[in-house]
């Protein structure tokens, strides 16, 4: 008998309250109905994946999104039960880089010894461990496949290196950036002294900023090299989530209104004014895991809104350590949308659904990933008590609350139609380019580029009042 290894890691995984997103990989249905999609993509010269959460507001039917995450973030096994394309994107982009900093030889074996970097959730947080480990593993077969001649060992972020030509390191985030350090010398990212030709999660900066191993302002700077990190020109977008919304903007996505804070005198007063029209939702900068997530709803006194933000500042320091200020300022806050509902035995549950996008030079794949089901029914009096009524990525994540982003039945439900699927999938393409076009420009503005695509969204791009001096 043998074992598969990808199966031995998720039986080891499932033991830790694993998600199990794989469960939901369906590949004959994924082919049927035509998953991943291909859009031709021509501005984009790298690779990388985003995971962008949709909803429906359920006011006036329009998709918006919740949040675009950076290639840290899990789920691409939930189309197929694996995650190959991914590593073999991932790989590919390594390899790269090796080319690309000169670290091969004219026969093909390198030069110097490099390192890659697979960085997961701190581990009390860890929960998709079945997706994750079989993709670092896919990902080293594949880098041998791609530099042959030359030797590749997996290792832990507690491991010495070893002789080998490119050390696979995998660990949590803390556990990865206790070992990595910049060369001041080239602004390169290393690893116990080796230097780093890809890194997986974009999380890895704001860490490296709160111990101190570079500025707070390194996404802007230029002090480091960033391109070994994974979709490496978005890593400050993934981070600025009030930035991706003006870049929905023209896209089928209606974007949220929001502000940026960068005190807690300044959230106060701005979420004050956007009380008027109704509840908001606070976030820090940085984080993940809905960590310090709240919402304040017209009403509220000043000391209440203050508690709000003082709960999100003590739940950071809880999950990330002391100095954690200077990363989660500015604090963003966005109008509150109310989801359609899921109906279930106990009421109506909000939902988010996560698109991935997978891109390469000139070509983007998108495909919908799971639906996310809040734990508990919603109620319009009480959920600013009770995040569990509103917020679906702190669920228990019981099979129940995750659905795969293919059943039609659940789709319907929440009002989901072909014709929506089609425009969420275009969007989150269309985002990917515009922001991608936008960093390449150093900021720019969001709704700038792209003419043919905002026409094609109904909306004239050419508008008049764009023209007013
Ligand atoms: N504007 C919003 N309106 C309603 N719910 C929201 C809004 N933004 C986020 N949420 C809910 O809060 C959760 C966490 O927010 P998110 O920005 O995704 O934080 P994180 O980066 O920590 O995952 C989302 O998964 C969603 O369920
Ligand atoms: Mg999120």
């Amino acid at each position: 008998m043998s074992v598969d290894r990808d199966r031995l890691a998720r039986i080891i995984v499932s033991g830790i309250r694993d998600i199990e997103e794989w469960r939901l990989g369906d590949p004959e249905l994924a082919k049927a109905k035509g998953y991943p999609r291909e859009f031709p993509a021509e501005l984009l010269d790298d690779y990388g994946m985003l995971f962008i959460d949709l909803t429906l507001d359920a006011a006036d039917g329009s998709l918006v999104c919740h949040e675009v995450n950076g290639p840290n973030a899990v789920g691409s096994d939930a189309l197929t039960g694996d995650s190959t394309a991914r590593a073999e994107n991932e790989a590919r982009q390594a390899v790269r880089r090796v080319r690309e900093f000169g670290y091969v030889n004219a026969d093909g074996s390198l030069g110097t010894k490099v390192v890659t970097v697979h960085a997961h959730q701190h581990w009390q947080f860890f929960r998709t461990g079945g997706e994750f480990f079989p993709r670092v593993a896919r990902f080293a077969d594949i880098l041998e496949s791609l530099v042959p001649g030359n030797t590749v060992s997996c290792l832990s972020a507690n491991d010495a290196l070893g002789e080998d030509d490119v050390s696979v390191v995998m660990g949590d985030v803390p556990a990865v950036c206790a070992n990595i350090t910049v060369n001041p010398q080239n602004g390169m990212f290393e690893y116990l002294g080796r230097p780093i030709v890809f890194m997986g999660n974009p999380n890895l900066i704001p860490e490296l900023e709160r111990i101190g191993r570079v500025s707070h302002l390194c996404r802007t700077s230029g002090e480091v090299n960033l391109r070994p990190m994974h979709a490496w020109r978005l890593c400050g977008l993934v981070h600025d989530k009030a930035g991706q919304q003006d870049l929905f903007d023209n896209t089928g996505v209606r974007p949220l209104r929001h502000f940026t804070a960068g005190s807690v005198e300044e959230a106060l007063q701005k979420s004050k004014e956007m009380l008027a029209t109704g509840p908001v939702v606070l976030k820090p900068s940085d984080t993940s895991g809905g960590t310090g997530v709240c919402v304040v709803v017209p009403g509220m006194t000043d000391s209440e809104i203050l508690g709000a933000l003082e709960t999100l500042q003590s739940e950071c320091r809880e999950k990330y350590g002391e100095n954690i200020e200077d990363v989660i300022f500015p604090v963003q806050g966005f109008e509150f949308v109310r989801a359609t509902s899921y109906p279930m035995d106990d009421g109506d549950h909000l939902w988010d659904l996560r698109m991935a996008v997978l891109f390469e030079p000139g070509k983007a794949f998108a495909y919908p990933v799971s639906l996310r089901l809040t734990p508990e029914p919603f109620d319009n009096a009480t959920f600013h008590t009770n995040r569990r009524q509103w917020i679906s990525n702190v669920s228990g994540r019981r099979e129940t609350l995750l659905k795969s982003g293919m059943d039609d039945d659940v789709l319907r439900k929440v009002g989901m139609t072909d014709e929506l699927m089609e425009q969420a999938m275009k969007a989150c393409v269309r985002w990917t380019m515009k922001a991608w076009d936008c960093t390449v420009r150093d900021g720019g503005n969001g709704g700038a580029v792209y003419e043919d695509f905002c026409e094609e969204a109904d909306k004239p791009f050419y508008r008049p009042e764009k023209f007013k001096a």
